[in-house]
C-alpha cells in the first residue's frame, strides 16, 4: 500500500513538475531549463549567492545576450526576466498601472506591520501611503532636517578622532552606527547615540533586523518567493524582537510628541496627522497603530542599511585607489574652508563627490534588482508582451530586473568592474546612457528616500575625510564577495580599513 502511495505521488508530481516547466516552451517564449523541485534558483536555493546575484546570473545567462526577454521557472511558477532598456520602460514607466504591486506579500492578519508597509503593501494602499507619506522626502523639509544631519555628521569625526591612532577598523560597523543615528533623529526625533555608545540598544536592535537566521530565511523566502503562502505558514517580515522594539519604540515617540505638541516637520509630525485624522472618522485605533508603526519600520530598515553599505563601500573602493580618494579629500577640504560643515546647498554642488557616490552605485547597486507584478484589468486593454511576443501576461506573474548585471553589463559600461568616477564627470555625460543607470529603481514606485540616501551618504563621506583618509591593510580583502544572507548587497566577511589621521 505504501510503496503504490508513494508511487502515486511520485507520478502527480512528476506530471505536475512536467506540465508547469513547460509553460513557456507551450507559449513560444525563450526560456532557461530547470532543474527539477528548484526551477531556475538553484544557485539560490543551494546558499551560495543571494537573490538579486541569483537574478543577475540569470539575466547573462550564456547564449541570451540579445533576448529582450527570458522565461524563468521559480518556486512560486513561472517569471519574467526583463534584459531590454526599453521593455523595463514599458513596465516600470510607461504601462505602470498594470505593474503598481511588487510580487511579494506576508501574512495580513497576523503581520500588520510587514503588510502595510510602504515596500510590501498593494494597491490601492500603496497610492494613498505614498501620496501621504512623499511631503517628508521634498527637498524642502530635507533642508529642513539637515542641521540635526550635520551634528551627527560631527559625531562621526569626534567618534573617529578616539580611534587609537593608525588601527584597523571594521568600516561597516562605523559607518551603520552613523547612518543609524541619522535616521533615528531624522525620522523619529530620536538620540540612537550609536556612534557615541558602543552598546546602544538602539543600534543592536537595528542590526538584528538584518541578521538572517534558517529560520527567519524561511520567512523572507516564503514572502518573496512563495507569497501565495504566506498567511497559511504565518510569516513575518520583521521577526517577533525586532517588531516588538519597533512598536515600543514608535508608540514611545508618538505619545512624546503628542504631550508635547513640538512640531519637527518630520515622519513623525505626518503620522501624528494621521493618527488624528483616523481619529476623527472614528476608525479603529489598533489597527491604525499598526500602520503608522509599519511606516516608520520601513524608514528605518530601508534607510540605515542601504546608506551605510554605500558609504563603506565606497571607502573600500578609495583605499584601493588612493589617486581618487586624494582628489575627494582635496575637493573635501576646499569646500568645508574654515568651517565646521558643509551646507545643504553646497554639499549638494560637490562635483566629485557626486561623480563619486553616483560610481558607487553604478558597481554596486546596493538593492541589486526591481520586481514587479502584473495586474490585468478585469476589463479593457490587457497588457501584451508585443512587439516581442503575442501573449497576454496572466494577472500574478511576477517581472524581474536585474540592476547588478545592467550596471555591470560592458555594452553601457565599458570596462565594467572598474571602479572609475570619470565616467560621471559633465563632458562623458554624452557617452553614458541613464536608461542603464537605476541604483534607485524607477517609475512611480522608485526609491522615495533617494534624496536623502544620497544626502546621508555624502555627509558620511565629508566628515569622514575631513581629517582622515582610509588605506588597505593585513587584513583588506582584495575583492568583494556578496553576502549571501543578506538581502541586499553586503560584503560576505568585514572589511577592515586602517584609518589615518591627516
Ligand atoms: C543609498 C541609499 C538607498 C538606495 C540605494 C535605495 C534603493 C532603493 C530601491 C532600488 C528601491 C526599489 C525601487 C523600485 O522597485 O523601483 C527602494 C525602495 C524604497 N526605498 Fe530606498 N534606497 C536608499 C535609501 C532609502 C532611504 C534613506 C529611505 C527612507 C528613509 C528609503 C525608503 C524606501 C522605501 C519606502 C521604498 C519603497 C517605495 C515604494 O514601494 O513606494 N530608501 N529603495
Amino acid at each position: 500500500m505504501l510503496i503504490l502511495l508513494i508511487a502515486s505521488l511520485a507520478l502527480v508530481f512528476y506530471v505536475w513538475q512536467r506540465r508547469t516547466y513547460s509553460y513557456w516552451q507551450r507559449h513560444g517564449i525563450k526560456s532557461i531549463k530547470p532543474v527539477p523541485i528548484l526551477g531556475n534558483l538553484r544557485t539560490f536555493l543551494t546558499g551560495k549567492v543571494p537573490f538579486f546575484e541569483q537574478i543577475s546570473l540569470l539575466h547573462n545567462t550564456p547564449g541570451y545576450e540579445k533576448e529582450p526577454l527570458i522565461g524563468v521557472y521559480l518556486l512560486r511558477g513561472p517569471g519574467v526576466i526583463v534584459r531590454d532598456l526599453e521593455l523595463i520602460k514599458t513596465v516600470m514607466i510607461k504601462k505602470f498601472n498594470y505593474f503598481v504591486n511588487r510580487a511579494l506579500s506576508t501574512d495580513p492578519h497576523r503581520d500588520p506591520i510587514g503588510y502595510n508597509n510602504m515596500f510590501i503593501v498593494r494597491n490601492p494602499e500603496w497610492k494613498m501611503i505614498r501620496n501621504k507619506l512623499s511631503p517628508v522626502f521634498t527637498s524642502g523639509k530635507i533642508k529642513q532636517m539637515y542641521p540635526l544631519m550635520v551634528e551627527i555628521g560631527k559625531d562621526l569625526e569626534l567618534t573617529l578622532e578616539k580611534v587609537p591612532v593608525d588601527s584597523a577598523i571594521r568600516i561597516k560597523d562605523t559607518c551603520a552606527r552613523f547612518t543609524t543615528d541619522l535616521i533615528a533623529t531624522t525620522a523619529f526625533g530620536v538620540k540612537a547615540n550609536s556612534l557615541k555608545n558602543i552598546k546602544s540598544e538602539f543600534f543592536k536592535h537595528n542590526v538584528a533586523i538584518f541578521e538572517i537566521s534558517w529560520l527567519r530565511a524561511l520567512d523572507i523566502g516564503i514572502i518573496f518567493l512563495l507569497p501565495a503562502l504566506a498567511s497559511l505558514a504565518r510569516v513575518k517580515f520583521f521577526s517577533k524582537k525586532s517588531s516588538e522594539f519597533i512598536y515600543k519604540t514608535v508608540t514611545y515617540v508618538l505619545s512624546e510628541r503628542e504631550k508635547s505638541g513640538l512640531h519637527r516637520n518630520d515622519l513623525i509630525d505626518i503620522l501624528l496627522a494621521l493618527k488624528r485624522e483616523a481619529a476623527e472618522k472614528g476608525e479603529n485605533m489598533t489597527k491604525e497603530l499598526d500602520f503608522l508603526v509599519a511606516q516608520a519600520a520601513v524608514f528605518q530598515t530601508a534607510g540605515f542599511e542601504t546608506s551605510s553599505s554605500t558609504m563603506s563601500l565606497t571607502l573600500y573602493e578609495l583605499a584601493l585607489n588612493t589617486e581618487l580618494q586624494d582628489r575627494l579629500r582635496e575637493e573635501v577640504k576646499q569646500y568645508f574652508g574654515d568651517e565646521d560643515h558643509i551646507s545643504y546647498e553646497r554639499i549638494q554642488e560637490m562635483p566629485y563627490l557626486t561623480q563619486v557616490v553616483n560610481e558607487t552605485l553604478r558597481k554596486y547597486p546596493i538593492v541589486g534588482y526591481a520586481e514587479r507584478e502584473c495586474s490585468q484589468p478585469e476589463s479593457g486593454e490587457k497588457f501584451t508582451l508585443e512587439p516581442y511576443y503575442d501573449f497576454e501576461v496572466p494577472s500574478g506573474m511576477p517581472f524581474y530586473i536585474s540592476t547588478l548585471a545592467i550596471h555591470r553589463d560592458e555594452k553601457y559600461w565599458p570596462d565594467p568592474e572598474k571602479y572609475d568616477p570619470e565616467r560621471f564627470a559633465p563632458e562623458n555625460r554624452h557617452n553614458i546612457n541613464m536608461d542603464a543607470y537605476m541604483p534607485f529603481g524607477i517609475g512611480p514606485r522608485n526609491c522615495i528616500g533617494m534624496r536623502l540616501g544620497l544626502l546621508q551618504s555624502k555627509l558620511g563621506l565629508v566628515h569622514l575625510f575631513r581629517n582622515h583618509r582610509v588605506i588597505q591593510c593585513d587584513k583588506t580583502i582584495k575583492s568583494i564577495n556578496f553576502s549571501a544572507k543578506c538581502p541586499v548587497m553586503a560584503s560576505d566577511v568585514d572589511i577592515y580599513l586602517q584609518l589615518i589621521r591627516d
